[in-house]
């Protein structure tokens, strides 16, 4: 609690008579004041029905629990980087046997094991056991599907220490990425260590397998026959529509280094049929057409320039009555809580030079001014929003 000293208050001068200066008055009394203030507050905190309704109210916890929480989320990026859930998904183990297992020093081991029983992704039964919880086993064990670690890998290993840069962006606008001397490609730079790669493509996954599933089912699949996916990553978008509409055939047009991750993960659901991968770069030359072409995750990256340069190549490879589908964490306006596409915003411009997350009035309006028609917005999944708009009729392809 802030107090005022007296002594803040003297003159510069001798002691002398400084005590019934005014100065030195007001600030005794200010003292006073702070002080019976202060007792007043404690009494209140340690009754015994005002205490937890005040603590209610005015919780210590919760902001500390904020300004905290990289602990929590140390042991969790850890628990995955090592692999921890993988293995205690193959078989639970005493504390004993985890430390055997991962060669671990033991004076850690206890308390770490025991922070993620406290974080609820483990459970430690009624002999010591150590086991997945049912959220682990689902989402963080590689093995599985649903493994959404693939971004906490990312994070851990990338996003972590970006995130350390946020005051030098703030001070400065400059992205905590390491630049490219012959510009700003975020892609370029990234994709030159094969491991980057593959962990930033399954960490695509993991942000986008909980959106695809919306996207798939309320979007008008049944009216359209083909689709282009640009930049799809992995793959997890094109997968998802092809598995809930059995009628239509899709691409992922990527840059070239993305081709064997994709087609390794087209075949895993045995798709290599229905879906292909076309080489190439976006910003080079004309898309490539199909009736429905798809941006995720993607556009948030660039400026406005750039994303409206690609809204218009869009248009024109699109035929008429196709359409244009772009999903990002877009601030939607009307929402009462947009925080996290906010954070998300701060994501992408400490990753790019140009970047931002869009509000979704903002895209609307660049598909309206290529020439789209019945442009429509709706929330996807947590910040998450898609905007899609239509190639008039009676447009000239
Ligand atoms: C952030 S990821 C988005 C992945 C996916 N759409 C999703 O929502 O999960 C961006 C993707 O765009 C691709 N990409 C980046 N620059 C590209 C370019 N110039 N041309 C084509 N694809 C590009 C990347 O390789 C990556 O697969």
């Amino acid at each position: 609690m802030e107090r005022s000293h007296a002594s803040d208050a003297l003159p510069n001068r001798t002691n002398a008579g400084a005590k019934g200066h005014p100065g030195v008055v007001a600030a005794r009394q200010t003292r006073t004041r702070t002080m019976r203030r202060d007792l007043l507050l404690l009494k209140v905190l340690q009754s015994p029905s005002l205490g937890p309704a005040i603590r209610w109210l005015v919780d210590p916890q919760r902001v500390l629990h904020v300004g905290m929480g990289f602990w929590s989320s140390r042991v969790v990026l850890t628990a995955v980087e090592i692999g921890l859930f993988t293995e205690l998904a193959k078989r639970p183990r005493p504390l004993q046997e985890v430390i055997d297992h991962f060669g671990w020093h033991p004076r850690a081991a206890h308390a770490f094991l025991e922070a993620l029983v406290g974080l609820e992704l483990l459970t430690r039964d009624a002999a010591s056991v150590y086991a997945n919880s049912r959220q682990a086993a689902l989402f963080l064990d590689r093995a599985q599907p649903s493994y959404l670690g693939g971004l906490l890998e990312l994070s851990s290993t990338r996003l972590y220490d970006l995130w350390s840069g946020l005051g030098d962006l703030l001070k400065t606008g400059r992205p905590q990425a390491k630049e490219d001397p012959d510009g700003n490609d975020f892609f370029g730079t990234l994709y030159r260590d094969p491991e980057a790669l593959r962990k930033f493509l399954s960490g695509m996954t993991g942000i986008s397998m909980g959106e695809a599933v919306p996207i798939a089912a309320h979007f008008p699949w049944k009216r359209f026959k083909t689709f282009v996916d640009i930049g799809a990553a992995q793959g997890v978008l094109p997968v998802v529509v092809a598995l809930t509409h059995s009628h239509l055939t899709g691409a992922s047009y990527d840059l070239a280094a993305v081709q064997p991750i994709f087609e390794d993960y087209i075949a895993s659901f045995d798709l290599s049929e229905r879906l292909r991968f076309l080489p190439g770069d976006m910003h080079a030359g004309p898309l490539p057409s199909a009736d429905v072409i798809c941006f995720g995750h993607l556009l948030h990256g660039f400026g406005e320039e750039k994303r409206r340069t690609l809204i218009a190549k869009s248009y024109a490879a699109l035929p008429p009555g196709g359409t244009i589908l772009i999903y990002d964490a877009m601030i939607a306006a009307g929402r009462r809580r947009n925080y996290v596409s906010f954070l998300s915003s701060l994501n992408i411009m400490l990753e790019t030079r140009d970047g931002f997350e869009a509000t979704t009035d903002q895209c609307a309006q660049w598909l309206r001014d290529a020439g789209f028609v019945r442009v429509t917005t709706r929330h996807v999944l947590g910040p998450t929003s898609m905007v899609f708009g239509f190639k008039p009729q009676g447009a000239r392809q």
